[in-house]
């Protein structure tokens, strides 16, 4: 690989690796070798690389229509929200280009809901734990410390509580007075892969109807179809009252939404709210080819077939079942934490030719696309083991 260029800030830590080009759930090098993709762009190309529709759609429109701006009406992007809102029941829409954004769009929304009910320092409730984005609001949303660390002063407005614990919210007192809404991702991703317990989730939706709160799901990575449903929600039994997402789905075209319903969905009117890009006609040509292929492909079920082929490589290949303290998540959203150290995992991978990610410090993140094969899934969980038995053979004593 060339020295790469000085003239991008530092501010991720890259592998040493360059790619060119992608096909379903294999990544190729500059030199031509072959990785399986087991991170997905982060959650993003769950229909894998190259996808037929995805590539024909947006090939179509880039030659089409790229953008006019939200000056006009967009006819892709009223498409978009007519398939959203029937795949959701959620009842509008802003369209965006990040999940980042779609988080600041759901805290606009929320402050305007507590301003019209006469809350003047509205407040919401997040989670340890969290992760919402890096803008300054969706940082301040953030649980991780650590990269909140040296960007004071972030925005007021949150109170956080630990995750899984109702009580905890019960006994804010008198703050309760000043709430307007509960901020969750029903399995938090960059945390780990920690999955918000089901009665939790349950509880947060009856005390949000109870005080007319109203209750947001960051869907940005568990959404479309890596927990096997559209959004996660679906198999919950718990509707929110707003809704986000972005990564999956553009397929790697930038596009964020945040989708609302009820009160939620009257808040926000002409000026409050805006994106020169939001929900242009190229990224939702990609959106639209996503949700289609997630309708009519059968690509939902595939979630859990392939969960189930990369676990049992894994089970079969680990040397000692000590080795994995747990696995959680759902469908292709997969955490999986050993017990040995971290820190060479993702390395070791890419030696072998596999494409992984650590989330919350002590979890392996598995996010591979629904189009993996099951002989590919089983490679990845086997080459999972693999990583994790070498790592042990030379820590032993
Ligand atoms: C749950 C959640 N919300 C928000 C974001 C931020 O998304 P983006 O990087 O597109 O701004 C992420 C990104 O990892 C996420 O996982």
């Amino acid at each position: 690989m060339p020295q790469p260029s000085n003239a991008i800030m530092p501010t991720y830590g890259r592998l040493p690796v360059t790619f060119s080009h992608g096909e379903g759930a294999l990544l190729y090098d500059t030199d031509g070798r072959a990785y399986l993709d087991g991170v997905s762009g982060i959650a993003v190309t769950n229909l894998g690389h190259n996808h037929p529709g995805v590539t024909a759609a947006v090939a179509e429109q880039v030659s089409r229509l790229v953008h006019t701006s939200n000056l006009f009406h967009i006819r892709l992007q009223e498409q978009v929200a007519e398939m959203l809102s029937d795949a959701t029941g959620m009842e509008n829409m802003f369209f965006c280009n990040s999940g980042a954004e779609a988080n600041e769009a759901a805290i606009k929304l929320a402050r305007r809901y507590g301003d019209r009910k006469g809350i003047a320092t509205p407040q919401i409730i997040v989670l340890e734990g969290a992760f919402h984005g890096r803008t300054i609001g969706a940082l301040s949303a953030t649980g991780n410390a650590k990269i909140r660390q040296g960007f004071g002063p972030l925005l007021d407005g949150f109170i956080r509580v630990p995750a899984n614990d109702l009580a905890a919210i019960e006994l804010l007192g008198p703050a309760l007075a000043e709430v307007v809404a509960v901020m969750v991702e029903p399995i938090q991703g960059e945390g780990g892969i920690r999955p918000l317990a089901p009665d939790y989730l349950a509880g947060l939706r009856t005390l949000c109807s109870t005080h007319d709160w109203l209750l947001i799901f960051d869907e940005v990575q568990t959404g479309n179809g890596r927990c096997g449903s559209t959004y996660l929600f679906e198999q919950l039994g718990v509707e929110p009252d707003v809704l986000l997402t972005a990564k999956g789905l553009g397929n790697g075209l930038p596009i964020g939404v945040c989708m609302a319903r009820g009160e939620a969905a009257r808040q926000l009117g002409p000026g409050d709210h805006g994106s020169t890009y939001g929900g242009n006609p190229l990224c939702c040509a990609a959106a639209r080819a996503v949700l289609t292929a997630l309708k009519e492909d059968a690509l939902l079920p595939q979630a859990e077939v392939l969960r189930h082929h990369l676990l049992a490589g894994l089970k079969q290949r680990i040397a000692d079942p000590a080795l994995i303290a747990d696995i959680r998540g759902r469908g292709l959203m997969i955490g999986i934490q050993p017990t040995t150290p971290t820190d060479t995992i993702v390395k070791r991978g890419l030696d072998r030719g596999l494409l992984l990610n650590i989330a919350g410090g002590d979890t392996i993140r598995v996010l591979p696309p629904l189009v993996m094969s099951h002989e590919q899934a089983g490679e990845l969980g086997a080459g999972i083991a693999d990583v994790l038995n070498e790592i042990a053979e030379q820590e032993a004593p």
